[in-house]
């Protein structure tokens, strides 16, 4: 998969004087902080009603529309098509308000699941934090989903009540019928059918104040659905305490400060989306971009420019698509309002840290690691910290991370291994939905198994290997290719599918689909572009095969299983390991 050549360890170093930068970072000496650091001491950051409650909509929003920040601007979204609109802490408060009200109304309960299918919109900000102020499990989904991909969810979770607008709805009710559970389809937009919740009519009629209910802080808060290896995306579920480091480490790893302007990229239907583009940088009291539309690198920069984005935290895949665009496009505008830039989600070549310098006026990019499970940055590059491009960093005061092997064994440095945790951060999934027994996989031998692998170096950085599994990372979407393979045998050509990432400049991995044709059905670039198609409708905008290979046969256990690591090894000229388990 993404390998990555390690003799970078003793690569470059990008050398920071803390003294020249813009902003004093709010993480002042990392080392000291390490060794003193408790996590009760986080608690403080967040505010707590009596008996130990906690609501995390009401640290995101309801502190700052309480307090000194009730007219600062907490949303400037632009939908990309030119139209902006801000919204004050004060707004967003309100609008979060009315629609917990119409949960109140339609008799939805405390943990019940509300999931959101909407574009990024100010009604999609809002209806996320008032159900999570509601005390139901809040889970956004990504608007390129097919129906395939919106039944599973719906149905995993049992969701009763879905938010959506005029236009994605069609794909919903082409899988309604299974979904039992569904009770109220509240519609954004005009277009709004007999036995349907029309948000604007139930938002207008609606009181705009609500009470944050006081939630256990293992109460559940948000639940969002990501890969595996095997199965179905599995529901990775998220407790109210994860509020508590989704604001340390927005302020002490993405450094916000009063005066910045704070720009995360990512769809709330990832992860990061939903803690760095919601709830850490709003805790926090920051005014964030949100920014719809496609990838442009013309508007990317322009935003930049326009609303004075001063922190911007983004994926390496954009980061190769506009270093792949030419510098004679951010030449055009005036960038000098950012002061630190970050990235997440794959491998950030070295070569993207250093064009950021030129380009960005000696900012590198700091690259962050975590992943949907942690709830959080883990292992980052810290502001007041030397960069090696290329590394990780460091891992997060309070997390003890390691280098392990099957056995738990702690790897010394230099070594190849299972990069694993030491359970017990706030923010740590509480677990898969409905399926203890996937959640527990992850947990041997006293570790947290990431499914990374990794390395340290001597100075303490860590280096990303690859992953440890089939997960395919492609564009820092995760996507398991099980699902790429049910959504191709669905189609009448496809007898057998077997799915791997193939490494890409571009995109890190791209998916490859080897398949075997059912009898009858013959190899053409139009079958090959049908079932692109089909994948891309079924299942999901950027989860569809870009390269389809057709086999005779596909390497297949015993059992029936079949082998991805065979396929992977064949596509890259690896070595093919133990095939004792082959079947012919
Ligand atoms: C990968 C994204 C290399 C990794 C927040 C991880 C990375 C998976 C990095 C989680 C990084 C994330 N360098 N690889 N800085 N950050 N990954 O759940 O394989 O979508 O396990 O969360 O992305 O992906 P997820």
């Amino acid at each position: 998969m993404a390998e990555k050549s390690t003799e970078l360890i003793h690569g470059d170093l990008v050398k920071k004087d803390p003294t020249k930068l813009r902003l004093k970072p709010n993480l002042q000496n990392y080392e000291q902080l390490r060794k003193t650091f408790k996590w009760s001491d986080a608690d403080k950051e967040v505010e707590w009603f009596p008996g130990g409650k906690l609501n995390a909509a009401y640290n995101v929003i309801d502190r700052h529309a309480k307090g000194s920040r009730k007219n600062k601007i907490a949303l400037i979204f632009d939908d990309g098509e030119g139209h902006t609109q801000k919204l004050t802490f004060q707004q967003l408060y309100e609008m979060m308000n009315r629609f917990a009200n119409v949960m109140k109304k339609l008799g939805i309960k405390r943990q019940d699941r509300v999931f959101f299918f909407l574009q990024r919109s100010p009604e999609l900000y809002a209806g996320f934090l008032a159900a999570i102020k509601y005390g139901a499990i809040a889970s956004p989904m990504f608007p390129a989903f097919g129906p395939d991909a919106i039944r599973d969810r719906l149905l995993d979770s049992g969701a009763v009540a879905l938010v959506t607008d005029s236009d994605l709805k069609k794909r919903v009710y082409e899988v309604k019928n299974l979904l039992p559970e569904l009770k109220h389809m509240i519609i954004v937009g005009k277009d709004v059918a007999a036995g349907e919740v029309s948000w604007e009519k139930e938002m207008a009629a609606a009181s705009d104040k609500f009470d944050a209910v006081p939630m256990d802080p293992e109460e559940f808060m948000y639940m969002l659905y990501t890969s595996g290896t095997t199965g179905k995306p599995k529901g990775v579920v998220h407790a109210h305490k994860g509020i508590v480091q989704a604001h340390l480490t927005t302020k002490m790893v993405l450094d916000v400060h009063e005066e910045d302007v704070y720009w995360c990229g990512a769809d709330l239907g990832w992860v990061t989306g939903v803690v760095y583009g919601v709830l850490g940088p709003w805790s926090n009291g920051t005014t964030q971009v949100g920014l719809g539309g496609r990838f442009d690198p013309d508007r990317w920069y322009k935003t930049i420019q326009d609303y004075k984005v001063s922190i911007w935290y983004t994926a390496p895949t954009a980061v190769r698509m506009l270093m792949a665009r030419g510098d004679e496009i951010p030449a055009k505008y005036n960038l000098s309002s950012l002061r630190a830039l970050y990235c997440v989600g794959e491998p950030l070549n070295p070569e993207g840290v250093k064009w950021a310098q030129e380009v960005f006026d000696n900012k590198p990019f700091h690259d962050t690691w975590w992943q949907t499970e942690t709830g959080s940055i883990l292992i980052t590059n810290f502001p007041e910290m030397d960069i090696k491009p290329g590394s990780m960093g460091k891992p997060l005061p309070g997390i003890e991370a390691a280098i392990v092997d099957e056995t738990g064994k702690v790897l010394g440095q230099g070594q190849e291994g299972n990069l694993a945790l030491r359970p017990g951060w706030p923010a740590m999934m509480r677990q898969i939905w409905k399926n203890p027994a996937k959640y527990n996989e992850c947990f041997r031998n006293g570790w947290y198994y990431t499914g990374d692998t990794a390395q340290i170096d001597k100075d303490g950085y860590f280096w990303y290997v690859g992953r440890a599994d089939d997960v395919i990372k492609t564009s820092g979407e995760r996507v398991g290719p099980f699902e790429v393979e049910s959504a191709l045998i669905e189609h009448p050509a496809v007898a057998e599918a077997g799915v791997i990432g193939k490494p890409d400049e571009l995109r890190g991995n791209i998916i490859k689909a080897f398949i075997v044709l059912t009898p009858g059905y013959s190899d053409s670039p139009q079958l090959k572009e049908d079932i692109q198609k089909f994948v891309k409708t079924k299942l999901a905008g950027h989860a569809f095969p870009r390269e389809i290979e057709i086999v005779k046969t596909l390497p297949k256990t015993r059992s029936g299983k079949i082998m991805r690591r065979l396929l992977r090894a064949r596509e890259l000229g690896l070595p093919i390991g133990d095939t004792s388990t082959l079947e012919d």
